[in-house]
């Protein structure tokens, strides 16, 4: 998901969202972080649900976090490109909305309405009744693989856990989390999760509250400032608190966040290569939005344009889809995307066009799931910077493993 343009609005009508799904449930307390060392989250690969304009083969990377007391579990894609917890609102009725779970802030003894500076949308009301003025927020969602749509939606503030898939440790921090009172059908009515986590740096969400990291960690002594992804042909698993070393074949190698100011996790690009040919000299810069929201590589329209010509692939028997690599060069380390992970069934290319503003992301390309799962993916929050390094053969093999699939690793 690229997130691109977040609009506040104050609006004067949405005080009292649903009198009649209030109800009462007992108080509980906020359990404490307990987790010790890295929490794993395990992640499903899912495809897409059909929709009538997009072809299915495009897949997302999904796990559980539970939101408020009793626990709500909603599936979200954690997505390290958008900036905010998007749910849907239990009073949505868009049918992006309908499709999938939605949170409800009635079922929750911790929730409480509040505007983007935090605090309470109306003093003395945890959720706000009758008429009142609140924050509305905007979210233009962009993403390479289902277009472009916006999310509109209040902030409620309440308590998000991960859990971890190996113990029973779980992680929580309350936060302003984005209920979604309206969810454009594309992109969000093909998504086979009901959220988004965004993991984005500060400066892409709206209010005070809203980054999830950020406010995990000043929730949170022992998890350190780090996490990671290993996205595997079924799944993956992203860390919160540092990174396994047993996953990595060789030491990270790290490079700083480019226009941290932006909130993207984006590194610089020095060329782009395809079969070893300079396809893009970025003489004016490029960059890379690692965006696990997102299963194909990304390219604005001219970066496309200069590309797919040369994208020669051809379907060879018991060999599949063999073609030129596509290298991005980063200086001291090269990602490099070999055809079976850019194409589609019949071996066409599959590169997905950016729908972005080509001012503000001159250069940019997106590092979908089709670039990440070959590599292990780690982000560094304390020093704003991305570490990339290759996945062992032995890590490659487990995720397949646990799968319960046959596949043969060569
Ligand atoms: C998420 O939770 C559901 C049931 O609550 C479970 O079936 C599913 O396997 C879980 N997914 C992951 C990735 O842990």
């Amino acid at each position: 998901m690229l997130f691109s343009v977040a609009a506040l609005l104050v609006q004067g009508s949405q005080g009292d969202l649903g009198a009649s799904l209030r109800r009462q449930a007992p108080v509980s307390e906020m359990e404490a972080p307990q987790a010790t060392g890295p929490l794993v989250i395990r992640l499903e690969r899912v495809d897409a649900l059909p929709s009538p304009s997009k072809h299915t083969k495009d897949s997302f990377y999904v796990g559980n976090i539970s939101v408020g007391h009793p626990q709500q579990t909603m599936r979200v894609l954690f997505d390290t490109a958008s900036g905010h917890v998007l749910l849907p609102h239990r009073v949505c009725k868009s049918p992006a909305c309908v499709a999938h779970k939605r949170y409800s802030p009635w079922e929750s003894t911790t929730s409480a309405d509040v505007n983007e500076d935090g605090q309470a949308v109306q003093a003395g009301h945890r959720l706000a009744k009758g008429p009142a003025k609140r924050t509305e927020v905007t979210v233009e969602f962009t993403q390479a693989d289902l277009g472009s749509g916006e999310a509109k939606g209040v902030l409620v503030r309440d308590d998000v856990c991960l859990h971890s898939s190996e113990s029973n440790a779980q992680a929580c921090t309350d936060l302003a989390i984005l209920a979604a009172l309206k969810l454009a059908d594309q992109p969000f009515l093909a998504m086979p999760h009901d959220g988004i986590l965004g993991l984005a740096l500060q400066g892409l969400s709206a209010g005070a509250l809203s980054t999830f990291y950020e406010r995990l960690m000043a929730g949170s002594r022992r998890l350190l400032p780090h996490f990671g992804l290993t996205l595997g042909p079924n799944g993956g698993e992203i860390a919160f608190g540092g990174h396994d070393r047993e996953r990595l074949s060789g030491p990270l190698s790290w490079f700083p966040v480019a226009k941290p100011e932006q909130g993207f996790w984006q590194v610089e690009i020095k060329k782009v290569k395809v079969g070893g040919v300079v396809v893009d000299e970025c003489s004016e810069g490029c960059f890379g939005i690692v965006d696990s929201g997102s299963s194909s590589l990304g390219m604005l329209p001219q970066a496309l344009q200069r590309t797919l010509p040369n994208l020669h692939v051809t379907s060879e028997e018991f060999v599949g889809c063999v073609g030129p690599v596509i290298e991005l060069d980063l200086g001291a380390f090269d990602l490099e995307v070999p055809a079976k992970d850019y194409t589609g069934q019949s071996c066409q290319p599959e590169i997905g066009s950016l729908d972005l503003d080509p001012k503000a992301f001159n250069g940019v390309y997106a590092l979908g799931t089709a670039v990440l799962r070959n590599y292990y993916t780690a982000f560094d929050w304390a020093k704003a910077r991305v570490g990339f390094a290759p996945l062992t053969l032995d890590q490659a093999r487990k995720i397949r493993k646990t799968k319960g699939e046959q596949v043969f690793v060569v």
